[in-house]
């Protein structure tokens, strides 16, 4: 599996999220943050705006979702045609069912993970998801410093995947940028949200393939 950048629109211009998103074509994705104020204490958008930036953008979409009861909400993002979406193992009752349904409906499935949650009680069920996601940063904010207390965490989920002869991509969130990049590669992630780092420079398609060379990608 490959590099993959997947930029955040979190700390962009929310009156105008599809001309946000035409300004990084070399991302792989756009990484969506949707929070309830209930997981977190943030409120962005739902699903009526992903809806509508569907038909104004054709970049995929990764949804993250920051939301109480996912196993209730998650499936109609994949009915609208996100093609990856992530739900919270905090904030969901039955993952497996959860992660199956996704698949079945045609989106990859991701389980994300807080800073304080272990991977470990979710290694039996790795083969069920596409990609872990692992925090880097308090869920919530945008534009908070890199947590280099998740990198180990990093590196025992790359290793649980192999030992289980399971292919699943490893995405980092939180404080990622041209300072923190190297290290959350080194530790075996392969996928990359960045929000702060691209969208608050004046060039963010060069940050992004920057940050993808960094990578090495
Ligand atoms: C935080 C969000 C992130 C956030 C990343 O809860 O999940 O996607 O937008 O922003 P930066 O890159 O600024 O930390
Ligand atoms: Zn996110």
């Amino acid at each position: 599996m490959g590099i993959a950048i997947t930029p955040s629109i979190l700390n962009a211009d929310l009156a105008d999220l599809a001309g946000e998103i035409a300004r990084i074509p070399s991302a792989d994705a756009v990484h969506l943050d949707v929070m309830d104020n209930h997981f977190v204490p943030n409120m962005t958008f739902g699903l009526p705006v992903v809806e509508s930036l569907r038909r104004h953008s054709g970049m995929p979409m990764d949804i993250h979702l920051m939301i109480t009861d996912a196993d209730r909400w998650a499936p109609a993002y994949a009915e609208a045609g996100c093609e990856s979406v992530t739900f919270h193992a905090e904030a969901t009752q039955a993952p497996i069912r959860l992660a199956r349904e996704l698949r079945a409906l045609g989106a990859k499935a991701a389980l994300a993970l807080k800073p304080a949650t272990s991977i470990e009680p979710y290694a039996d069920m790795l083969s069920e998801v596409d990609m872990v996601l692992i925090m880097t940063v308090e869920p919530g904010f945008g534009g908070q410093p890199f947590l280099d207390v998740c990198l180990p965490k990093i590196r025992r989920t790359r290793e649980l995947a192999k030992s289980a002869g399971v292919e699943i991509a490893i995405q980092v969130d939180g404080g990622v940028s041209a300072e923190t990049i190297e290290r959350a590669a080194l530790a075996g992630a392969d996928t990359f949200v960045a929000g702060s780092a691209v969208f608050r420079s004046d060039d963010p398609d060069q940050v992004v393939r920057k940050l993808r060379a960094m990578a090495g990608g």
